[in-house]
Parts: C-alpha cells; structure tokens; sequence
C-alpha cells in the first residue's frame, strides 16, 4: 500500500478493471528486512517491476529503498474498510501473527485472514508462522477462512497445516525454485509431487478428505 491514496486507487481500479475476486492487503511489511546476503551478493532488484511501476513513479526513483518510502509506513484497520468500500471486493488481510490483530482485521471487515511471516524474510527471530496458526484459527473460529503460508515445503506441513486450523495453504519459494529449474512444467513439478506426497501423508494418517484432515489431532512436544 503506499501512502499516496490516488497510487492505491490506480492499482485498485486495474485490479477491478481485469475482474480480481479479492484484494489481499499485505500488513506485515511496510519495510524491506534486513538480508544481509543480499549484500554479500550485491543483490539489486530488477527495477521498475510491472506490479511497482505506479509506486515507482509516486516514488520519482527506482531503488528498493525509494519504493519502500514511498509505502504506507502505518496500516490501519480502517484502511480494511477503505479498500472494501472502494473496490466492493472481499479484502484479506495477510501477514497475521497475532490473534488480536486478526480480531481487530475481522471487526475492520476483513472476509479473510492470511497468517504469514513473510516467509521468515522480514522479522528475523520473529515466531515461526505454523506456531502462530492454531491460537489465531481458535480465535477466529471459522468466521472467516483462513489462508496459511511460510516454510511449506512437504505435502506433510500441509496436511499439519489444514489440521491446524488452516483452510487454505499457500506457497511461495517452491513455486519460484520449480520456475526457475523448468519453467512452467518446473511450477507444475512442485504442485503435483506436494499433492502426491499431501495424498500419502493423508491415507497414512487415515484421513480419506480435507475435512477429515481438518480434524485430525495432531501430538505436540
Ligand atoms: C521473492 C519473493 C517476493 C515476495 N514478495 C511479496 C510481496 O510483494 N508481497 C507479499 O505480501 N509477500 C511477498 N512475499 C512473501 C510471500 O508472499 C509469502 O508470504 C512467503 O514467501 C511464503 O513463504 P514460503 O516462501 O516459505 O512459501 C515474497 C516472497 C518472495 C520469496
């Protein structure tokens, strides 16, 4: 989100504009973590990205860092609502840790909440996102769905995932390693060996559906 409202309206109306079913609001971000083997490796994003050319411009400059000032610095639950009101589209607040914060993302309107680290690239030490999901999904209590991602590397952490209160998984990593071995048949790869080994773990497990899965206990030390 950036600061200059008539920037998130420019992306919002394109959104709208190509028939999107959802906005998701990325809340657990407003800066670029600190990675300090991006600078060993002297790491320079591919600048102007397609999806940051409007901030870029808001921005007058192209480096990461003009476009990180240039985001908002606070998000607020009123900028939930902002955003519903303005694109009459479900919003979905991603990057939850907390189940106060998805209480407060839920009464702001949220119709979704994405419990996230970023992928453990922003807060360094920060929690590990599957040990945040089981205290959010109680408090959220099936009000709205649940999106889960960060670290899934293995049909396995999706079946622990589901079984935790999440009702959707995400991926992001393994989807780009898959791309960039091979290409969309590389993406595809990714998909279905964690679909082969999400259907091992579940009849392993004794779970004949994801509502079964939903419901399994799992033992924790
Ligand atoms: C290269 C890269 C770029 C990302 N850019 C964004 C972004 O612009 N907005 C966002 O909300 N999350 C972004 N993420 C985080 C992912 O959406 C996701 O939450 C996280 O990577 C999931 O963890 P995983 O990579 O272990 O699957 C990015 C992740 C990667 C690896």
């Amino acid at each position: 989100m950036s600061k200059d409202w008539s920037v998130n309206q420019a992306w919002l109306d394109e959104a709208v504009q190509v028939g999107v079913k959802a906005i998701i609001l990325t809340v657990d971000s407003t800066l670029g973590g600190y990675r300090e083997a991006d600078i060993v490796n002297n790491f320079q994003f591919p600048l102007p990205m397609g999806n940051l050319a409007k901030l870029a411009e808001a921005s007058q400059g192209l480096g990461i860092s003009d476009i990180y000032a240039a985001a908002a610095q606070k998000i607020l639950p009123e900028d939930v609502k902002r955003i519903a009101d303005y694109t009459h589209l479900p919003v979905i607040v991603k990057g939850v840790q907390d189940p106060d914060d998805a209480e407060a993302a839920i009464q702001a309107g949220a119709q979704g909440i994405w419990v996230s680290n970023h992928g453990g690239r922003q807060l360094n030490g920060g929690p590990a996102s599957f040990d945040a999901l089981e205290t959010i999904a109680k408090r959220v209590d099936k009000r709205v769905p649940i999106i889960f991602d960060s670290g899934i590397r293995r049909g396995s952490h999706v079946f622990k995932a589901l079984a935790s209160g999440a009702d959707v998984v995400a991926l992001a990593r393994p989807i780009i390693y898959g791309l960039a071995l091979g290409g969309a048949q590389g993406v595809q790869s990714v998909v279905e060996h964690l679909n082969k080994e999400f259907r091992i773990t579940m009849q392993l497990a004794g779970a004949q559906t994801v509502e079964e899965v939903k419901k399994a206990k799992l033992i924790r030390h």
